[in-house]
């Protein structure tokens, strides 16, 4: 018999949930610096080439695989064909290393949301995060020190996440898409309103704006750190678009969605650009120094130079440091329930679970190991050295094997074209050939080579991931990812799939 799949409620909830997962921390905390980085303002020509050329085809191949093939990532591909099966298990690993730190960084950004008020990181930002709020051990190696705060963080993030998804695609992830992402968009816009009244504001957004032509020409390197940025934001490569995809009605338009999602993502990192730079015009003023030395990325940009600013603001310190930190947990947390939501979708999907039990069992495993390793003294180090790899490597390299294999190996291209054109009102052809088929891949490799010869010819002094034991660690993880992809694909070959399921 038949099971029915459940379907998004309507067209723009399954937008917002997908808008969800890709505007995240990403947004905030990396895309303002990777533009000032690469080019400023001239970043706009290859950050919007790699959004048409390699973001936007690929959503698009997501998309249609995703609702022709109705199902979670391990399910959608062998549907493509048997032996391809490995490569959704291979993305719902690396779903689950990224859920397992990613709910971290989010339990943080409510504390600080929290801390705001009356900046109660005090005078010394940089030593309250590392000593006194994380109680940071700079071994990777050393377990232990559970931070009890962070705990009892992490298991309200995780409970929420698991709460949601248990509820359902329609009530649990579209609803709370309607709320959040709105809401989001009235934090951060008051956010940046503030920000550009902020004496200084106007010097940060030509720092950010002030175009380097030169770099484009001189600099190979800026344009694959826009494709970088543009994989990483767009979550895509790893399942998940593919998973929310799977729950779209037969009808739906498939490449307006993805036109859509693709510049409402871009469009979030830009406004984003204008509220960091804003704030870091103004710090650059207060403390006597040129703008340049201002500009970070990440944690340090989030947890450092944001309470740094929140410190020294004429007025509304408060309001502003709650509006910065609640922007990252909404931000962060709906990108979250999106990672987590690949391999519950896959247990249900491919073993029959209900989604309660799917959630309960694997879910709730994802969380016991996620707050067993994240709120130790190590945490950070574990987060940093996980993202690390997991992102150049496992994204990456399973970004390119899906495309190489769907596209080339498989030549499923054509069917995929006729599918989505079916239903769509912007048509693809030759031209989405080529972007995905060819120049994606093409990126995707040499991004890959080049990452690799940096991290080998790096050396400990300069770099983290120099460290030989490090880099076991990292590799481990990555290749682990793989591994856990094969062993699963093995294990279930000779188990039929369920029934394609109806709508
Ligand atoms: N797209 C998210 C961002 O820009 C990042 C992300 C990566 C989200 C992986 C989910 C999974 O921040
Ligand atoms: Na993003």
């Amino acid at each position: 018999e038949k099971v029915i799949r459940e379907n998004w409620g309507t067209r723009v909830g399954f937008i917002l949930a997908a808008i969800g997962s890709a505007v995240g921390l990403g947004n905030i905390w990396r895309f303002p610096g990777v533009a000032y980085e690469n080019g400023g303002g001239a970043f706009m020509v290859p950050y919007l080439v790699a959004l048409l050329t390699a973001g936007i085809p690929l959503l698009i191949m997501e998309f249609t695989i995703g609702r022709k093939h109705r199902g979670s990532a391990p399910v959608a591909f062998r549907r493509l064909n048997k032996n391809a099966e490995v490569i959704g298990w291979w993305q719902v690993a690396i779903s689950i290393v990224i859920a397992v730190y990613y709910a971290a960084i989010i339990a943080w950004a409510g504390w600080y949301a929290f801390f705001s008020i009356g900046q109660q990181w005090g005078s010394e930002p940089e030593a309250y995060l590392f000593t006194d709020f994380l109680q940071m051990t700079p071994d990777l190696y050393e377990f232990g020190g559970y931070q009890l705060g962070l705990l009892i963080a992490m298991v309200v993030v995780w409970a929420f996440t698991l709460w949601v998804i248990g509820a359902g695609v329609k009530k649990g992830i579209e609803t709370t898409s309607k709320v959040f992402i709105p809401l989001l968009l009235v934090m951060f816009g008051v956010l940046v309103v503030q920000a550009l009244t902020l004496d200084g504001a106007v010097d940060g957004l030509n720092a950010f704006f002030t175009p380097d032509w030169n770099a484009l020409v001189e600099e190979p390197k800026v344009w694959l750190n826009a494709y970088g940025q543009i994989f990483f934001s767009l979550s895509i490569g790893f399942g998940i678009m593919i998973t929310y995809a799977s729950y779209l009605k037969k009808k739906s338009d498939i490449t307006t969605s993805a036109l859509t999602v693709g510049f409402a993502n871009s469009s979030f990192e830009i406004l984003a650009g204008i509220g960091v730079f804003a704030a870091l015009g103004f710090m650059a003023l207060q403390s006597g120094t040129p703008i340049d030395e201002q500009v970070s990325t990440g944690v340090g940009l989030a947890f450092v130079a944001f309470p740094t600013i929140i410190n020294t603001l004429p007025y509304g310190a408060d309001l502003f440091g709650v509006l910065f930190f609640g922007s990252l947990v909404v931000a962060g947390w709906t990108s979250m329930v999106s990672i987590v939501q690949v391999p519950v979708a896959a247990m249900e999907d491919r073993f029959g679970w209900g989604r309660k039990k799917a959630t309960m069992i694997f879910g709730g495993g994802m969380a016991l190991v996620s707050l067993a390793l994240m709120p130790a003294a190590n945490g950070l180090m574990l987060l940093d050295v996980s993202d690390y790899f997991i992102n150049q490597y496992g994204i990456v390299v399973a970004a390119l094997v899906s495309i190489v294999v769907v596209v080339w190996v498989l030549w499923k291209w054509k069917e995929l074209r006729d599918n989505a054109n079916a239903t769509s009102t912007f048509k693809v052809g030759p031209i989405w050939f080529v972007c995905l088929g060819v120049i994606t891949p093409i990126m995707l490799a040499i991004i890959l080579f080049l990452n690799i010869r940096d991290l080998l010819s790096a050396d400990a002094e300069s770099s983290l991931y120099g460290y030989r034991t490090y880099q076991a660690f990292g590799w481990s993880l990555a290749g682990g990812a793989l591994a856990f992809g094969v062993i699963m694909a093995l294990i279930l070959r000779r188990r039929e799939l369920p029934e394609l399921e109806t709508e």
